[in-house]
């Protein structure tokens, strides 16, 4: 079995030279996308286990598709249909899963903490797919690459975030890589979804949208999340798109040269409208294809040890948080 103890745990202790190598890395597996046969054998022989216990289609297809360009074996298993239906703990899957010896395994997981307490029992690389409201650093890093195609250095850069802040593994992903690389982070969203934990991370807070995307060079729309949402946020949908979804009439305060992101899945007319969802400021269709090259860069960087990787990368997280308690929910450890 893989003894390299590396993984992709979140964005938090990251430091900016990995963000860096990262996306320089991404950059040259975009090329192969381009290729009459997409593959290359760089990890041929090495098998990827994509663990999703919770729905997903942008992370589980770009994550199958990454280790197939790379000619890795990759293995997709979910809740449904596997024996955690018979009781069978995170911890006991995952060691059964290990016991198999794969090169590394991706978990998406409703609980925050999921893929920290993968990389304490396991030796094999844990890339961190999404814990409930905690992280989700492949997405966080898919959208710098994103910035960095239509920006020209992230240093004093403003992004504005919009949305369900508070119930958002993305937001807080990106916080942290944006900041690394010298980024100014607004966040605006309701007050009940925009608490003041958000000002203590460096963040502005916003609770108007029409002032939070004015002078933004980046805006980033957020869905609500209800399957995370136990109470009730907002009166209504309704209410909460009167006031905070991204209109064509919005955005004719906002930059000339701003870009318009959002992580997907959308709900249109609620976050965003379909006239600024589909028109010439959104870039989403490039986060979703360089969401397949980040996620080669982080499998390469991960798998091939030391100086066999582009670089000899150390994106080991070894600082152990204690029990997480992200909006009301408590980790598995
Ligand atoms: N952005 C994202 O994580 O989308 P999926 O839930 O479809 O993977």
């Amino acid at each position: 079995m893989q003894t390299v103890n590396r993984h992709l745990l979140g964005l938090e202790n990251v430091s900016a030279d990995d963000i860096r190598l990262l996306l320089e890395s991404a950059t040259q597996m975009m090329e192969i996308a381009e290729r009459d046969v997409k593959k290359v054998p760089t990890l041929r022989g090495r098998t990827v286990i994509n663990l999703f216990m919770e729905d997903s289609t942008r992370t589980r297809i770009s994550f199958e598709i990454a280790a197939k360009r790379l000619s890795a074996d990759s293995i997709n298993m979910s809740a449904s249909g596997s024996s955690v239906s018979k009781g069978e703990t995170l911890a006991d899957t995952a060691r059964n899963l290990a016991a198999m010896s794969p090169d590394a395994i991706v978990i998406r997981h409703p609980a925050a903490g999921s893929a920290r307490l993968l990389a304490e029992i396991l030796d094999c690389p844990i890339v961190n797919a999404g814990d409930g409201s905690h992280e989700h650093p492949t997405q966080a890093l898919l959208d710098l690459l994103t910035i960095s195609q239509h920006k020209k250095q992230f240093e004093g850069l403003t992004v504005t975030i919009v949305g369900d802040i508070v119930h958002s593994r993305v937001v807080r992903s990106n916080i942290y890589g944006l900041q690394t690389l010298g980024a100014n982070v607004r966040l605006c969203g309701p007050p009940t979804l925009l608490t003041s934990e958000f000002a203590e991370l460096g963040c502005e807070l916003f609770f108007d949208l029409a002032t939070a995307v004015r002078d933004a060079d980046v805006i980033m729309m957020l869905r609500i999340q209800r399957e995370r949402q136990g109470d009730n946020y907002f009166p209504t949908l309704d209410e909460y798109a009167h006031y905070f979804c991204l209109t064509e009439e919005v955005l004719a305060d906002a930059k000339s040269d701003v870009i318009i992101l959002h992580p997907g899945p959308m709900n249109r007319g609620i976050e965003i409208s379909s006239g600024v969802a589909d028109g010439p400021y959104s870039v989403m269709m490039n986060q979703v294809s360089n969401g397949v090259a980040m996620r080669m860069a982080v499998l390469y960087q991960l798998i091939l040890p030391g100086d066999q990787g582009i670089r000899g990368s150390d994106l080991a997280d070894k600082h152990v948080d204690p029990v997480l308690k992200v909006a009301g929910e408590t980790g598995v450890f």
